[in-house]
């Protein structure tokens, strides 16, 4: 049997922080509201003319570098995005050609925040098939460039980054399982309603902008965040205290402490980055995976468990044994 096993993680974060204090400037809040609600302390912001290409191509070489892979080896590039450079082509094909892996499959997924759980369970099943040997998966996004500066609701929220894994093909675990979902009935309570096919200003007059009904999209997320863990585990016969690491989205501390009580989890055993950088909606799992690896947390043959919960709406989970 191949599975796909991650051999290396990389990250990035723009130069740029804006903190809590600065937000007071731009809005009316308060870090004690913010830090409270969400657990944000700052975000990263993309400097002028940065894009969530350069994000995804700096994280995609510590990636490499950590798995002791060069350009040529790599047969597939699957980037989770909803903010691309340009329409086409795709981020993947212009990160591709920045590492000079030309002529390698390469694509963009758009599943909002579950972009990188998304974007690692199609690159598991190319690996598990047997039709690839080595998989860069990216989740990046500059998020700063589509939000309403002026609506609190939202732009407190939210953050630029990236993050990457190297998978490659192994004899042993690897990833276990994945599980995705979707349902586009939620459309309304989070989402940007311009494009290229409606228009790029909506009936309100409103240009490229987040819209986000938070109480709303906070309830289903934690209802649909629970289930999904229950199918994860079950799927693998697995009793919840069997696992190390919860690696979860990083959109409001809330959500993660309802997850880890739902799997019986101390805090010590999850992973937390939401205070350093925000909302980065496909970019938060694999930042969180990378700083996990980076700072010791994560060990070799541990068991962990990644999720995601985003716009569409779109969830996902992947347990593998890192
Ligand atoms: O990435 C995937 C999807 N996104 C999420 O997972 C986000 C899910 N939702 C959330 O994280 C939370 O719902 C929020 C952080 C967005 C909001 O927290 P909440 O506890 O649900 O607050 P709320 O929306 O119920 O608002 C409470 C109050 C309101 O005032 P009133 O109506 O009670 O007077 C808001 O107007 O807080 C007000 N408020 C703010 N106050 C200060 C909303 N945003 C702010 C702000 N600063 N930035």
């Amino acid at each position: 049997m191949t599975y796909a096993r991650i051999a290396g993680t990389g990250s990035f974060l723009p130069e740029r922080i804006v903190t809590n204090a600065e937000m007071e400037k731009l809005v009316e809040t308060s870090d004690e509201w913010i830090a409270s609600r969400t657990g944000i302390r700052q975000r990263h912001i993309a400097a002028e003319g940065q894009t969530t290409g350069d994000l995804a191509y700096a994280a995609a070489i510590a990636a490499m570098e950590a798995a002791g892979v060069s350009a040529r080896d790599i047969e597939l590039i699957i980037v989770g995005t909803t903010t691309p450079d340009v329409i086409f082509p795709s981020t993947a094909c212009l990160v591709q050609h920045r590492l000079g892996a030309n002529g390698c499959a390469a694509f963009d997924v758009n599943a909002a925040c579950s972009g990188f759980i998304y974007a690692l369970t199609v690159a598991n099943q190319f690996i598990r098939a047997g039709t690839v040997k080595t998989a860069l998966v990216i989740g990046a996004e500059t998020l700063s460039r589509m939000l309403d500066w002026s609506d609190r609701g939202t732009c407190v929220l939210f953050g630029d980054g990236a993050g990457a894994v190297v998978l490659k093909a192994a004899d042993e675990p690897g990833i276990l399982s994945s599980h995705i979902h979707a349902d586009g009935g939620y459309k309304e309570l989070l989402w940007n309603p311009v494009g290229v096919s409606k228009g790029f200003t909506d009936e309100k007059n409103h240009g490229v902008r987040v819209l986000m009904q938070g109480r709303e999209v906070f309830k289903v997320a934690v209802k649909t965040l629970d289930r999904v863990v229950e199918e994860t585990l079950e799927a693998n016969g697995l009793d919840r205290h069997a696992i190390d690491w919860l690696i979860p989205h990083q959109a409001n501390l809330r959500i993660i402490q309802a997850t880890a009580k739902r799997l019986d989890m101390p805090m010590e055993r999850v992973i937390v980055t939401v205070d350093k950088h925000a909302n980065t909606s496909a970019g938060s799992v694999p930042l969180a995976l990378d700083f996990a690896v980076r700072s010791g947390k994560v060990q070799r043959g541990q068991l962990l468990l990644l999720e995601a919960f985003g716009g569409g709406f779109t969830w996902g989970s992947a347990l593998l044994r890192y």
